[in-house]
């Protein structure tokens, strides 16, 4: 359908054809500084960057997020989504991790007003060990989009593991993946710009074996067709 096609995004298209002509051959643009260096803030982590940060605040909020909840933002990138949690979230109560420094820097820097952020005072922690001790209270709100769209399972369920350590019973985590029908040869290694497919399957037991309950809630409007799963504590 042409229409469809105008309906694109120069920066997609531009993505359509990198990936096209990547086809089988591992990516080539640099993780971590140097990534972000090249690409720029909002593209290292996906870019679309109002759409998808809208979309997932307004997710959160249609899924009862209320300003008095605490929030962490599991691999928050450069406040793509933080830009919308801080301002509605009670102060102290948005949490962001992430291992890149320089693109939460990025997001509090050239995103973030300056008066919401001395106002909300959000809380971040630099790792990539998904180290979560200094929160010292349960979370209410686990969010995590689009970090297993690049990690192999053994990190999964390192993260949901260290992630027990900040929930309870009532907190709920709304996880984001890739869809496949069959299981597909995912790379061997995490990479932030490198996607990897799980069957709804593969991940409910991924989920399971560190003691996450899972329950599939697939399309919510995802540009790039990423699914939804919402995880308790079993
Ligand atoms: C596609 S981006 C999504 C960022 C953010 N959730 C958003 O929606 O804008 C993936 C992010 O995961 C971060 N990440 C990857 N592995 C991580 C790890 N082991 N610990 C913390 N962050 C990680 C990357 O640095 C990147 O910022």
């Amino acid at each position: 359908m042409p229409l469809a096609i105008w309906s694109i995004s120069l920066a997609d298209f531009r993505r359509a054809v990198r990936r096209l002509l990547r086809l089988g051959k591992p990516d080539s643009r640099p993780e971590g500084v140097a990534g972000i260096a090249q690409l720029g803030h909002r593209e290292y982590v996906g870019g679309r960057w109002e759409e998808i940060g809208r979309l997932q605040f307004e997710f959160l909020v249609q899924h009862g997020l209320r300003p008095q909840h605490v929030l962490l933002d599991v691999a928050c990138g450069s406040l793509r989504a933080g830009v919308h949690l801080i301002p509605y979230l009670d102060r102290g109560h948005y949490w962001g991790l992430e291992k890149e420094s320089d693109l939460i820097e990025a997001g509090l820097k050239r995103e973030l007003d300056p008066q919401i952020r001395r106002a909300k005072e959000p809380q971040f922690l630099i790792n990539g060990n998904f180290d979560v001790s200094p929160i010292r209270r349960p979370v209410d709100y686990l969010l995590i989009h689009s970090l297993f769209t690049h990690l192999p399972p053994e990190l999964i369920q390192h993260c949901l593991r260290q992630l027990q350590s900040v929930s309870q019973p009532s907190t709920v985590c709304y996880v984001t993946f890739f869809e496949t029908t069959v299981r597909r040869t995912n790379p061997e290694a995490p990479h932030d710009h490198q996607s990897f497919f799980y069957t709804r399957d593969e991940l409910r037991d991924c989920c399971l074996e560190v003691g996450w309950v899972s329950e599939y809630l697939g399309d919510w409007g995802h540009p790039r067709g990423q699914k939804m799963l919402r995880l308790t504590r079993g």
